[in-house]
């Protein structure tokens, strides 16, 4: 059964390709230092009874992140203080052998709980991305993400739509 883990030793990292030089190239050579020091925390998805090293069929990177209220759209910028903290999904990928399978979904779903667990702890407003390119951009928008103009590859999940979906899935 495919299920999300913390990254480790016994991920088949080299093995990944999501046909994204940069995506391959972070869980290569970034993802892991990034976690030892703290700077953010990946996750990937694999069978979770297969022998090391396990085959990664995609994966996601979050970190906290600092917002100010003036860079987001208008009506979410009136209830905010002048900067508020949130989650930046900085990485997302899916397999090329496993892309249109529903994986992104469950990425998402799964970035979505590991928000809650932060938000029930430490509160935040919602989940960040920076899509690559407009297809992403069209990807996330599936999931309620909003693009935050004027660059609108840059794109915000409230906390509000997160819960929803969250509790719909449990
Ligand atoms: C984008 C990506 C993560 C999607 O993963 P996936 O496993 O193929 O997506 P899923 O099968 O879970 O699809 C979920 C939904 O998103 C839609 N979707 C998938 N890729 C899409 C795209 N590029 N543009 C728009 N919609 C897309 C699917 O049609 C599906 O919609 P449905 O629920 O209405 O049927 C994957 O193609 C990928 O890793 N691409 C390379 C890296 C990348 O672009 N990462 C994005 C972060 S910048």
């Amino acid at each position: 059964m495919l299920k999300l883990e913390p990254l480790a030793k016994s991920h088949d990292r080299d093995g990944f390709d999501c046909g994204s030089d940069p995506l391959n190239l972070f869980l290569k050579q970034t993802a892991w230092q990034h976690a030892e020091r703290g700077i953010s925390r990946t996750f990937v998805l694999v069978d979770e009874d297969a022998p090391p090293l396990k085959p990664v069929f995609g994966f996601f990177s979050l970190n906290l992140c600092q917002i100010k209220s003036e860079t987001m759209p208008a009506a979410e910028a009136k209830r905010l203080p002048r900067e508020a903290g949130a989650v930046r999904l900085g990485r997302l990928a899916v397999h090329l052998e496993h892309q249109g399978q529903g994986l992104g979904k469950m990425l998402v779903m799964g970035a979505m709980r590991k928000f809650m667990e932060i938000f029930r702890t430490a509160g935040g407003i919602g989940l960040f991305v920076d899509a690559k390119d407009a297809n992403a951009r069209q990807f996330y928008e599936k999931f309620g993400f909003i693009p935050i103009p004027p660059n609108d590859l840059e794109l915000f999940l409230p906390v509000k739509t997160i819960e929803e979906a969250v509790d719909e899935s449990d």
